[in-house]
């Protein structure tokens, strides 16, 4: 299968946070960001795959600042890395200041995604090939962080985990 660029699979959703969507504090309410950072992640890792795909984790969420009713939230999602049938999926939560239009970095997130065929099974995803400095980075960590997803679900023996392991050594 051809590697594709973590590029191609660059998806932006941006939306405005309404009153039905605010915490007490009349701040976005933490479900209401975690859907929105699930379907832009979802779309991105459908556009590498060009397959079904379906959320098996969420390896990292980190809800920095709040952010106001109001505001203008733009939710970036890229793959990071593909392995066989899972996906990691890097999020980027900007809110944008209404009179000068510039972007600050509010939250980020890790998802992973596995694409499946019309009965729920996994199917093979093509590789990834970095083209950024950062998108080196994130595709070099990418295999730690799916080690201690996998040893935190219970699915792999932290022995067998050797990049994880390799960060003690
Ligand atoms: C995700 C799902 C397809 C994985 O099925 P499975 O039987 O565990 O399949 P496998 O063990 O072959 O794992 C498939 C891939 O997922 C990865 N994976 C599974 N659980 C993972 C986890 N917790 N963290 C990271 N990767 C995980 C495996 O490492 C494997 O990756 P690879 O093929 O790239 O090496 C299955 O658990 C599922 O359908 N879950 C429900 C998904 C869903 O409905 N999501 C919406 C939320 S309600």
């Amino acid at each position: 299968m051809e590697a594709r660029y973590p590029s191609e699979s660059r998806t932006i959703l941006t939306d405005l946070v309404l009153p039905g969507e605010t915490n007490p504090l009349n701040n976005l309410f933490g479900g209401e960001l975690l859907a929105r950072m699930d379907r832009a992640a979802g779309i991105s890792a459908g556009r590498h795959s060009r397959r079904i795909v379906v959320t098996a984790s969420v390896n990292h969420v980190a809800f920095n600042r709040a952010i106001p009713l109001g505001s203008v939230v733009t939710v970036e999602a890229k793959v990071s890395r593909a392995f066989t049938s899972s996906m990691e999926v890097i999020i980027d939560v900007w809110v944008e200041d209404r009179q000068s239009g510039d972007k600050t970095k509010a939250n980020e997130a890790i998802y992973t995604f596995v694409a499946v065929n019309e009965t729920g099974n996994p199917v093979a995803v093509p590789p990834i090939k970095p083209e950024t400095d950062l998108d080196k980075q994130r595709f070099d960590a990418a295999l730690r962080r799916k080690q201690l997803s996998l040893v935190l679900a219970g699915k792999m023996k932290p022995n067998d985990a050797t990049e994880l392991k390799a960060l003690f050594v």
